[in-house]
């Protein structure tokens, strides 16, 4: 599968079909992700909810937030004093963050857009998005949504996946990424729908780019480390203002 030349600054597939697509694969996505990373995402979402550095008490956005996985991971760092309030497009996929975290009281979802977040400048410690931004229309404007968010000097943690740099093991990757996704999913019944999730990285921007973005987007102090042998990779930066050295 050749990388394609042109790297995209946003999902071309509609908002409405990617909510639809999403709302069908809701209860089947824990099962087919776990498999598909032999239980790796577990591991990823637990270091993304480390580098937001919230402690005990503290707050937090996790935007397109899927089933609550990494939610719920951040709410354990605040605990029950804190708040973490999860957002995701597709309604099937809040509602079964509901039913599988609705007793966790420091944690709510809501239906809502991660290019327009329903929440005032500011209210956030922390904003998080794993594995959604490449979703995004605009992700430049997803991260600058995310900044938005978060108080001067909060963090914005992205987790996502990624194209290994080694040209050898990047083809590798994505040849059998292209396969395997649809595969597993269809003993589940999903094959179809996830043939959408490797064409979604089709020019999504590499780890690189994508830290260029977030500069772009107002972020300061950006970095990034790859995890699962450069197939995701977890980015950090900071809102700017008070509380950030030399701003
Ligand atoms: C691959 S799932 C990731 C879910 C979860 N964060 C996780 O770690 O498993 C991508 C999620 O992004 C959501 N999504 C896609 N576009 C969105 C948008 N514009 N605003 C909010 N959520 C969106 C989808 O509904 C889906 O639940």
């Amino acid at each position: 599968m050749p990388r394609p030349k042109e790297t995209r600054q946003g999902n071309p597939v509609p908002e409405a079909d990617v909510a639809a697509m999403f709302d069908s694969i809701a209860p089947v996505y824990d099962r087919v992700n776990t498999l598909m990373t032999a239980g790796g995402d577990g591991r990823w979402r637990r270091l993304a909810a480390d580098a937001t550095g919230l402690e005990s008490g503290g707050s937090a956005i996790d935007v397109a937030c899927g089933t609550g996985k990494l939610s719920s991971a951040l709410a354990e760092r605040v605990g029950p004093f804190g708040r973490v309030v999860g957002v995701d497009l597709a309604p099937g996929m809040v509602a079964a963050a509901q039913q599988a975290y609705g007793d966790i009281v420091q944690l709510s979802f809501q239906v809502g857009n991660a290019l327009s977040l329903p929440c005032a400048d500011g209210e956030f410690d922390s904003a998080t998005i794993g594995f959604g931004l490449r979703n995004l229309a605009d992700f430049e404007a997803g991260f600058r949504e995310l900044a938005r968010a978060v108080r001067p000097g909060g963090r914005v943690v992205c987790l996502e996946l990624s194209l290994p740099p080694q040209r050898g093991w990047g083809w590798l990757f994505r040849s059998s990424f292209g396969r395997l996704a649809p595969l597993v999913a269809s003993a589940f019944g999903h094959g179809r729908e996830y043939r959408y999730l490797p064409t979604s990285l089709d020019g999504f921007p590499d780890a690189a780019t994508l830290a260029a973005t977030m500069r772009s987007a107002g972020l300061v102090d950006v970095s990034f480390r790859r995890l699962g042998l450069g197939a995701v990779a977890l980015h950090v930066g900071r809102a700017p203002g008070i509380g950030v050295p030399g701003r």
